[in-house]
């Protein structure tokens, strides 16, 4: 018998179906730094986290973990943990420093040297063109409140597409709508910061144009492989009480079926429609936008932390609501564990919001675009990164898609959030997600045990009788 034999299967013996995609996911602002570099124009994000009080400490993405630099030695991760995809968004505000007109190519050749790097390493690119960080020239033009955003943002992903479509096979238009919209312009926790529900109610539905506008010209371009990622909570009523139902249907309506049934079946849900109406904040829908912004798509990404648990209640004065004429709804403190991000852990529900989601979008294969945990990881005398939690949040949720997939669900990726430690928007630098750690200031990684166990997860599943 050889050690091989004897090591224990720290995978728990899950198995995938064949051709499954196994990656790991980051976004621009939340890795790259070099925020002055190469010509980048500022974004919404480097305005918000440079005003005072809006994130933990005042941290910003200035340096973040240096990925723009770094690129090459994170690619080379990347084949280590033998990922067969990486997901990772493009910085508008580099290729076009004011949002619009003028091409940035030095931006336009980073992503072209990184896309070269992974198809050099054997990791297939999926390329998301908006991950939060509108260019402030475009802001100050009104943002996604303004319709015009939504062409501006067209005309942008035809220019990347013109660059990289040679060579990019996957392409998300918009990475969680509903956080742009809602904790941008709602509850003001992301950028642009604002606290208005006309404009949130605006941003939704201009986001989601954006993404019919760009989706119609990548698929007219012959892109091969298009799709949106957008973020799911379940929501659960406290009690059986009809207000609390109803606080549930509200707030499911604006975090999830507000954005997966127009991009899926070409119409809100009429209950959402009348809710923003009745707050004021009615949807500014023109005729055809629906058609638009339904055009057709090859898969839905995705992304999934955890569950909610609402019921109707007085808010505290400090925490304003993400939802629009969601002023009356609370959000309990999950039961059990939670990560530092103060989020439960819930992988059962996990496998119910992928055989709904099967149930909702029939046709529609699934990739899980994001999934992961946040803990206070540090590196141990022993060189090591042992975050058990992590691990067991991994081994889990990745479990819970097979048995989503056993219930007939079509799952066809898992990119876990994130490859690194990252900067985690207005909580800063104080929330680890990555599967390899950053010591922030020397920019060492270290592969957490969480990582070690992905990789052998992934060398089994390389390794499976096909079929
Ligand atoms: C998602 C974001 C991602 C990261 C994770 C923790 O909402 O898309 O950038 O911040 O949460």
């Amino acid at each position: 018998m050889t050690s091989t034999d004897i090591r224990p299967d720290l995978t728990g013996g899950l198995t995938f179906p064949p051709g499954f995609t196994f990656g790991a996911a980051t976004a621009a602002y939340q890795i790259e730094g070099a925020v002055g570099v190469d010509g980048r124009g500022p974004s919404i994000w480097d305005t918000f986290s440079h005003t005072p009080g809006r994130t933990f400490q005042g941290h910003t993405g200035d340096v973040a973990v240096e990925h723009y630099a770094r690129y090459r030695d994170d690619v080379a991760l990347m084949a280590d943990l033998g990922l067969s995809a990486y997901r990772f968004s493009v910085a508008w505000s580099r290729v076009l420093p004011e949002g619009a007109g003028r091409v940035e190519q030095r931006g336009l050749d980073f992503y072209s040297r990184l896309v070269d790097e992974l198809l050099a390493q054997g990791v297939d690119p999926w390329l998301t063109l908006y991950h939060w960080d509108l260019p402030q020239a475009l802001q100050d033009r009104g943002g996604w409140s303004a319709r015009d955003t939504a062409a501006r943002f067209a005309d942008y992903a035809g220019t990347v597409y013109d660059a990289l479509g040679d060579r990019v096979r996957h392409w998300s238009t918009l990475n969680e709508p509903m956080c742009s919209a809602l904790l941008g312009h709602m509850s003001g926790q992301h950028a642009p910061g604002l606290r208005d529900a006309v404009a949130a109610s605006r941003a939704t539905h201009h986001l989601l144009l954006g993404h019919g506008l760009a989706a119609r010209l990548l698929r007219d371009e012959g892109a091969e492989s298009l799709g949106i990622t957008l973020n799911f909570t379940p929501m659960t009523p406290a009690t059986d009480r009809p207000a609390d139902v109803d606080a549930a249907r509200r707030l499911d309506g604006q975090q999830n079926r507000m954005f997966l049934e127009p991009v899926v079946h070409g119409a809100y849900p009429e209950d959402v429609v009348a809710d923003l109406a009745a707050a004021g904040a009615p949807l500014p829908v023109r005729d055809g936008d629906l058609e638009v912004i339904a055009t057709p798509l090859d898969w839905l990404g995705v992304n999934y932390y955890f569950e909610s648990t609402v019921q109707v209640g007085v808010r505290p004065a400090d925490r304003p609501t993400s939802f629009i004429g969601g002023e009356d709804v609370v959000e309990l403190e999950p039961q059990g564990p939670t990560t530092t991000m103060g989020w439960g852990v819930s992988p059962g529900a996990f496998t119910r919001l992928l055989l709904w989601l099967h149930e909702r979008a029939p046709g529609l294969p699934l990739v899980v675009t994001e999934n992961g945990s946040a803990w206070d990881d540090a590196v141990s005398a022993d060189g090591a990164v042992h975050d058990p939690e992590r691990t067991e949040y991994l081994l889990r949720h990745l479990e819970a898609v097979t048995t989503a997939i056993d219930g007939g669900a079509d799952v066809r990726g898992y990119f876990a959030w994130s490859l690194l430690d990252n900067y985690e928007w207005a909580r800063g630098y104080a929330q680890r997600f990555g599967l390899v750690h950053v010591d922030y200031a020397t920019q060492q990684r270290t592969l957490k045990d969480s990582a070690h166990v992905y990789a052998e997860l992934l060398r089994r599943h390389r390794q499976a009788p096909e079929g």
